[in-house]
């Protein structure tokens, strides 16, 4: 099937790009769209041309493939295209269903008009990829809808709904048929000799605009995109369409372009994307097993996390009862969903009337036989065996026969779990991240007598729920958890040596990290770090730091106490000379004479132990693959996404070089920094994780 189609219906040429799945501009669609384009101004039939894309969906894209392997930049390019539209004498119209994405837009974007289906998007999510719009996109939006909505709208990558873009002019008409509001407005166009409107000329909204505007936009973005490059990048573009002529403004555009596309931090988010998807996929998950459909779902204790994925539930549509110990608490969890919601009126994110259909999607239920119509019932209560096997057991009385049982534990051994069951093969853990609305990663953990079913079911329900999932194997904190375990006790190590928690933080935020560990435990609660540290069995020869006990002992519990390695006014840290001597205290007792450590000793501390452990955790088959790993970390721990990941940034630093690190600070700093034995392997023999595979089925038979 060739990449364009090209049909008439009377005076309008219809070109449709078809290239599933997405109708990305591949170099095949791009030459086949200077083709047609050249069909249709050669035919003296045709007075009007209508650009569209096949199955519902415009285009979502450049190639990907394409942008990684630079074959985005053989001509045509998306430009050539786009020059070529810019010089027809003939009126062009965009009609966009689905998405209209990045190089998709931009290209809509040179059309004279566009009109977008009611339930369409458009937007410009290069940032994602460490990129920025390269064909023409800031100059467009900017010269269409303004700086203002520019900056935020191409700086986050948002997807921008057809009324929304309508309202900032990018679209100019929203129809329920897109191609028949299309095909129509081209032909009053010609019937009305309608003037062509080529975006990179319009001027009102790039006159006299106040140069304070970007200065303060940096300003407002500074934090969330320290350290990034494209963020920044796109701000002076947006700038360059305000102040520059515009052959000059567009050749900037260019030269920032090629200047992320050239980047590491472009090349870590290209891993990230393949990572989410290549998550997705099961080794050994029979072709024939297919996910079963989830209609309603029940979610079992209402407290932090289970109102969280409640919510999530609701969100997607999907109806959800919710099961709580006694009235009073569930009406207290209840109470908490809608402050969630009330909250996200408030601030703009959604509108009462959609908050209250949401809403009533969620039911508050007084016993068990309540959930017997559910799909799947999520149980979301405290973290203690012997409650949650309590659960299951009355669960698998009154679960429909098909209906899958999960549990959120962050820890807890999934087989213990499914053995309270009769059901084992349809019991499987669902790991949502507080909060459980908002965060992005779903880890599902497989027990030994999952069935691929089950698996297939909740790896397709996480995709419903908007969620990135990956799918890890039982053991004590699956991927992300067990990880922590090392890199948090090492930063109590780095106290004792004589770092401050300030110190700490500042070095892993400015790494990118979302939240340093030490303000991510006072966030969690001392008290709860230490209840599940206390749970947790340590190999003989290592030691917890005594620092965290005595926090707790002292009633500084972190932020909910308003103290823990911190003050608190309001959720603003300050440190807390009392915290120092007690840090000083701790050192004192031990005999450890405190020293100035400097941030790369810190940032080599706190990141090798995660990558040693990721590596035991793919060593084990506990993580699929080591990208596995890395999206696990940027979704559910603030690892910076730029930076690829964990795994991906030992892999930049050289596995070597992280073997040669760990084994230099062994002797000091004790056996659990001994490499694991497949990171030591791929360091030896020069391999990468991605043979990771192969080398552990070699290293385990050798
Ligand atoms: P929570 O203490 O906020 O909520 C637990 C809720 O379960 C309480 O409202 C309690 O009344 C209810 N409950 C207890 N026993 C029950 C029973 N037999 N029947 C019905 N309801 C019962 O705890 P949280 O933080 O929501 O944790 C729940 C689970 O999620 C735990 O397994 C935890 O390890 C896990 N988890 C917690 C995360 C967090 O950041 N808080 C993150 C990921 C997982």
């Amino acid at each position: 099937m060739a990449a364009v189609s090209y049909q008439t219906q009377g005076e309008v040429a219809v070109l449709t790009i078809a290239n599933p799945p997405v109708n990305a501009l591949s170099l095949p669609v791009r030459q086949a769209l200077v083709q047609a384009l050249q069909q249709a101004a050669d035919d003296a039939a045709v007075k009007a041309i209508v650009i569209t894309g096949a199955d519902g969906m415009f285009a979502a894209g450049a190639d990907i493939n394409e942008v990684a392997s630079g074959l985005v930049l053989t001509p045509p390019v998306t430009r050539d295209v786009q020059a070529q539209m810019e010089r027809a004498s003939k009126p062009i119209v965009a009609a966009i269903a689905g998405v209209a994405f990045g190089a998709g837009f931009e290209l809509a974007l040179a059309c004279h008009w566009r009109v977008a289906e009611t339930r369409a998007r458009v937007g410009l999510p290069e940032v994602k990829l460490g990129l920025i719009p390269g064909a023409g996109g800031t100059q467009r939006f900017t010269r269409l809808a303004g700086p203002e909505a520019a900056l935020e709208a191409i700086t986050a990558g948002s997807a921008i709904p057809a009324a929304r873009a309508r309202e900032l002019g990018l679209v100019d008409e929203v129809a329920e048929d897109a191609l028949a509001a299309a095909i129509a407005l081209a032909r009053r166009a010609v019937a009305e000799h309608r003037p062509l409107r080529i975006a990179s000329d319009v001027e009102d909204r790039v006159r006299g605009v106040d140069p304070g505007l970007f200065t303060a936009f940096r300003q407002k973005i500074a934090f969330k995109a320290r350290g990034q490059l494209a963020p920044g990048r796109i701000i002076d573009s947006i700038e360059a369409a305000c102040t520059r002529p515009k052959e000059e403004a567009l050749r900037l555009e260019r030269q920032y372009f090629f200047e992320c596309r050239d980047s590491a931090q472009r090349e870590a988010l290209v891993h990230v994307f393949f990572a989410e998807r290549a998550a997705r996929k099961i080794p050994g998950l029979p072709a024939h097993v297919q996910a079963l459909p989830v209609r309603s779902a029940a979610v079992v204790g209402a407290g932090t996390m289970g109102g969280g994925i409640a919510m999530s539930f609701a969100n997607a549509g999907i109806p959800v009862a919710v099961l709580e110990s006694s009235r009073a608490a569930l009406e207290k969890g209840v109470a908490l969903i809608r402050k969630n919601y009330s909250a996200s009126v408030a601030r703009g994110r959604l509108t009462q009337k959609r908050a209250e259909e949401t809403l009533a999607l969620i039911h508050g239920v007084g016993d068990y036989a309540a959930l017997a119509s559910a799909d799947i019932i999520i149980e979301a209560v405290f973290e203690d065996m012997k409650v949650k096997r309590e659960v299951f057991a009355r669960l698998d009385q009154v679960a429909a026969p098909g209906a899958i049982l999960a549990t959120n534990t962050s820890t807890l051994d999934v087989d213990a779990i499914a053995a309270s069951t009769s059901r084992p093969e349809q019991v499987v853990g669902t790991h949502f991240f507080s909060p459980a609305h908002v965060m992005k990663l779903l880890e599902n953990v497989r027990g030994q007598r999952t069935s691929a079913q089950t698996i297939a079911t909740v790896m397709a329900l996480g995709r419903t729920l908007g969620k990135i999932v990956v799918l890890a194997g039982n053991c004590e904190g699956f991927i992300g958890n067990r990880m922590l375990m090392y890199y948090g006790a090492e930063a109590e190590f780095l106290l004792e040596e004589g770092a401050t928690p300030e110190q700490i933080d500042r070095v892993i935020e400015d790494f990118g990290f979302a939240m340093g560990p030490l303000a991510v435990r006072d966030l969690a609660g001392n008290d709860v770090g230490f209840l599940i540290r206390r749970g947790r069995k340590l190999p003989a020869d290592e030691r917890w730091s005594p620092i965290l006990e005595r926090l707790v002992a002292h009633g500084r519990l972190g932020q909910k106490a308003g103290r823990g390695f911190y003050r608190y006014e309001g959720r603003t840290r300050i440190p807390d000379p009392e915290v120092t001597a007690l840090i000083e205290g701790v050192s004192r007792d031990l005999g450890i004479a405190r020293r100035q450590i400097p941030d790369e000793e810190i940032l080599d501390r706190l990141l090798h132990p995660l990558v040693n452990e990721g590596a035991r955790v793919v060593e084990q088959g506990i993580a699929l693959r080591a990208s596995d790993v890395d999206v696990v970390y940027i979704h559910g721990y603030g690892f910076p996404a730029y930076k690829g990941g964990p795994m991906y940034w030992a892999r930049q630093t050289g596995l070597a070089r992280v073997v040669e690190t760990m084994q230099r600070l062994a002797p000091t700093h004790g056996a659990r920094w001994r490499p694991a034995p497949l990171l030591e392997h791929l360091a030896a023999s020069g391999e990468d994780w991605d043979n990771a595979h192969e080398a552990k089925t070699t290293h385990n038979s050798s």
